[in-house]
């Protein structure tokens, strides 16, 4: 916080923003303000309490308790976020932004929040230049909060992309020390591939990090709540002001192994599971820094951004929107039943003409589970969640890429809580197989690989370590993935954080693989 008359500057900027007869706020969030509003919410010619002002505060204590963040850049808007904290009760808070380039404000409005979207706030900034990198400020009550940086997309050109890819961080698991790693490096955007945060109670607490609510989440009030904890951590509050965010859910911001209509960690005692996803689905997009609202029909969770000349990412979900139910394992007849989907039609109609659509750029699909065989050599599928379980829809994206003619895939993976990078191909046993792309699976934040659970039993280590497809893996380490994306190879790195029981940003470089678009993994000296 800068001490400064806050109150004066904003109620300038308010003032500057009301006699503009060309700025249109574009909140997404709710109504415009009047002037008389604003002076009666925002209490200028209060004292805010601060040197030199000699006014009275309206709150004493920042609104902003929850940070700042920015999200789904395009090459003219950024989404930006934030939430504010009020010490008393209030109907409405009226709330002023500003967007900067070089030290010169490009865009400002203002907007109010209340209950109805839990405090929070997004606005899509639109009117912004491609490839461009512009920091944001909120303003509301008398403060201001920490300043964002963001970064929009280029349109066109061959400039490499770095990307940040994570997944998995549970509160209760330890400190999220990959995002303090991430916010200390440079990247273009941040990949979120799910289980931003997870559902449980504090049942498998170990250590001093507990969740809140103590208990498992089900009620609208319950994933707000969670959501707002897990924006206070403080490595995760630096990303997202440092980097925009694009990011999807896995299960665990619904359930465990969520799928449409019920998820294994969704019992009858806990209420109708319509009204528990559609309240997982509400906090999720009032807190994440996404574009649009659920009840919008533009705000679909599946979504493409293009990087220039170099990169389309695919964002996929596979779990709330069109996910038939889990197979049991061993159920083949279940398993490669052709009428199942794991996508459901539309997403995948959406998914297959963008690829078509490729015009010889990498195409990177974002999704949370493994794509990449991981079966027994009887072929019984170890997980049937993954991709495994659901080999038709498997077959349409590899038949996409074929039919297209892709030569430089790469699919990014979260969910499974370890580290591999794959070969892809239709039948990884063959004696030549059909290669499709390369696979790069991030590690955990935090959430307990299969080693920490002890459950990776001696027969699947020495399984994976037969897999003819798997150039890496490792089980045991927390911590981020790096690609950075040039016209003709992309270069993934696997850095891992030495330790998530004490906060710390340490990192190394684990692993390094180049792909050349030739559907091959090579590693490289890390
Ligand atoms: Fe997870």
């Amino acid at each position: 916080m800068q001490f400064r008359c806050l109150v004066d500057n904003a109620a300038q900027g308010f003032s500057k923003i009301l006699n503009s007869k060309k700025l249109t706020p574009v909140a997404t969030t709710p109504t415009n303000i009047n002037r008389r509003r604003f002076f009666a919410l925002s209490g200028a010619g209060l004292a805010l309490g601060l040197p030199g002002c000699g006014t009275v505060a309206t709150q004493q204590t920042s609104p902003f308790r929850h940070g700042v963040s920015s999200g789904d850049p395009l090459a003219d808007r950024v989404v930006i976020w934030t939430r504010i904290s009020t010490d008393v009760e209030r109907d409405a808070v009226d709330v002023a932004w500003q967007v900067s380039t070089s030290g010169r404000v490009v865009r400002e409005g203002a907007t109010t929040t209340t209950a109805a979207s839990d405090w929070t706030l997004k606005v899509d900034v639109d009117g912004l230049t491609p490839a461009t990198d512009y920091t944001y400020t909120f303003t509301a009550l008398g403060h201001e909060s920490v300043i964002g940086q963001t970064r929009t997309l280029p349109t066109d050109g061959t400039a490499p992309v770095r990307l940040a890819v994570t997944s998995c961080s549970n509160w209760i698991a330890g400190h999220f020390n990959a995002y303090a790693s991430i916010a200390a490096i440079d990247v273009d955007a941040v990949i979120h591939l799910g289980d931003y945060l997870y559902e449980y109670g504090n049942e498998r607490a170990a250590g001093e990090r507990r969740h809140d609510p103590d208990h498992e989440i089900v009620t609208l009030d319950d994933y707000r709540k969670r959501h707002a904890q897990y924006k206070t951590d403080p490595a995760l509050m630096r990303l997202h002001a440092r980097h925009p965010m694009i990011a999807v859910w896995d299960d665990h911001e619904s359930a465990n192994n969520s799928w449409r209509d019920g998820a294994q960690n969704h019992q009858t005692e806990e209420g109708d599971w319509a009204v528990r996803k559609a309240a997982a689905i509400q906090a999720y997009f009032e807190w994440m820094p996404i574009r649009g609202f659920p009840t919008e029909p533009e705000a679909r969770i599946f979504r493409r951004f293009r990087f220039g000349d170099v990169v389309d990412l695919h964002m996929l979900d596979t779990r709330l929107y069109g996910r038939d139910q889990q197979a049991t394992r061993g159920d083949a007849q279940t398993i490669n039943d052709p009428a199942r989907t794991i996508l459901g039609s539309e997403q995948r109609t959406w998914l297959t003409a963008g690829l078509a659509d490729h015009g010889g750029r990498w195409q990177v699909i974002g999704n949370q589970l493994m794509m990449g065989q991981l079966t027994y050599p009887d072929r019984v599928v170890l997980n049937p969640d993954q991709w495994d379980g659901y080999p038709m829809s498997r077959r349409a994206i590899f038949d996409a890429a074929s039919v297209n003619d892709i030569d430089k895939l790469v699919v990014i993976t979260g969910d499974i809580h370890s580290s591999w990078a794959v070969e892809l191909s239709r039948d990884p046993y063959a004696d030549v197989p059909e290669r499709i792309g390369v696979e790069c699976i991030t590690p955990s934040v935090t959430s307990p690989s299969a080693r920490e659970r002890s459950v990776a039993l001696e027969r699947e280590r020495r399984l994976i370590d037969e897999l003819p497809h798997v150039a890496f893996v490792d089980q045991t380490h927390h911590g981020y993935l790096l690609l950075e994306i040039e016209e003709n190879q992309t270069v993934a790195e696997w850095w891992f954080n030495p330790s998530v029981d004490a906060p710390s940003d340490a990192q190394y470089l684990a692993a390094r693989y180049v792909t050349r678009g030739d559907k091959r993994l090579e590693r490289l000296p890390s």
